[in-house]
């Protein structure tokens, strides 16, 4: 047997991990043999197609390494691809075909949900044998307690929390943090219940601006000199507008909603505040143990199910368990933050407020 594995989307940190643990487990427990593709799909459309043949050698102490080692890309889509002259082609059969010209039996995908969906309508054109393995720092991906990256950038934003209390209360300063997650506010309600935020701002949870500044100045009357704030990217503006700037290669991307929450703060209250776009800091540096955890046991989990003939599915972690699920249920089934959630409760059981009451 022959299996590929790329790296799609977004890069984070636990990637390597995976990579690891999927040559470990196909080379020395199944003696199949591993094709890394590099740079996602980008690999299977040159001619010949990028790869490098893995050994265990190859993959020797990279769990701790940032990034990964195939490198990736987040643009590129094989069924509407840019095209340097401008105009957008289908190259999805050039793909299939460098599939093809690999000899590869089965093919692990590391993704999130918009790289799952151009791997699956990849899979069924040229009747590829697929497992996905869950990542994303977002979290979002449905049927999947933790995606791989998830824990990494929750620890860096903690740390940026850490770090930012004792400057903030030196200087009797209102801090805000702007976190990443695109749509979904699970690393902003992470870090901000382990960071000891004062307020949390999600996309999920409508705020209210009177309700924010509120709880600022309550904090002041009752001896409090300085606040954490932690706002998610995607939040909107009071005004009810999403904060974004379109890029030089014209994408549209979250960025501004924190300078805008602190602008407000220090408007309506007086209260001097500072501002940190955490931005990329929180895809890399070194997997934290959960994520290498996770990392050795859904690259087994998933050589396992190629061995068992068994495709389409994506594993998955749940009740501390490597599972599997199917992959177009993991697709459809997107994850925000519920408002209900239980540490949605426990944050406001600490205190901290959502701007909503
Ligand atoms: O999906 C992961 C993520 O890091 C989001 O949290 C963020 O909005 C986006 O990717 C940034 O993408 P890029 O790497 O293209 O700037």
């Amino acid at each position: 047997m022959r299996i590929g594995v790329l790296t799609s989307g977004g890069d984070c940190a636990g990637l390597n991990a995976v990579i690891r643990a999927v040559v470990l487990r196909a080379v020395r427990g199944y003696g199949f043999e591993v094709y890394g593709i590099h740079e996602a799909t980008e690999g299977l459309l040159r001619r010949p197609p990028a790869y490098t043949a893995l050994t265990p050698r190859d993959v020797h102490g990279i769990y701790l390494q940032g990034g990964t080692i195939l490198r990736t890309t987040n643009r590129g889509n094989p069924f509407a691809y840019p095209m340097p002259d401008g105009r957008v082609v289908d190259r999805s059969d050039e793909v299939i075909e460098g599939y093809r010209m690999l000899e590869l039996d089965a093919l692990i995908g590391i993704g999130g949900d918009g790289s799952f969906a151009i791997l699956r309508r990849l899979a069924q054109k040229g009747g590829w044998n697929l497992v996905g393995i869950p990542k994303t720092i977002d979290n979002d991906l449905g049927h999947t307690e933790s995606a791989i990256g998830f824990a990494t950038a929750v620890q860096v934003a903690t740390e940026a929390l850490d770090r930012l209390h004792f400057t903030a209360a030196s200087h009797n300063r209102v801090m805000v943090l702007e976190v990443m997650g695109r749509d979904a506010g699970h690393i902003a309600l992470a870090a901000g219940l382990a960071g000891g935020a004062d307020v949390i701002l999600i996309p999920e949870i409508p705020y209210d601006m009177d309700v924010v500044c509120r709880t600022i100045e309550e904090r002041r009357r009752a001896g409090n000199n300085f606040s954490l704030v932690v706002v998610a990217e995607s939040v909107k503006t009071p005004s009810g507008e999403i904060s974004t700037y379109r890029d030089a290669h014209g994408q549209i991307r979250y960025r501004g909603i924190g300078q805008v929450i602190a602008d407000e703060i220090a408007f309506r209250t007086g209260a001097e505040t500072r501002v940190t776009v955490l931005g990329h800091v929180q895809r890399g540096g070194s997997p934290v143990p959960l994520d290498r955890v996770l990392g050795a046991a859904f690259g087994v989990h998933a050589v396992d199910l190629v061995a068992q003939g068994k495709f389409d599915r994506m594993v998955a972690w749940q009740n501390r368990r490597v599972v599997d699920v199917p992959l177009e249920e993991a697709i459809r089934g997107y994850r925000s933050v519920d408002p209900d959630d239980p540490l949605v409760h426990t944050a406001r059981g600490l205190g901290i407020s959502f701007g909503d009451r």
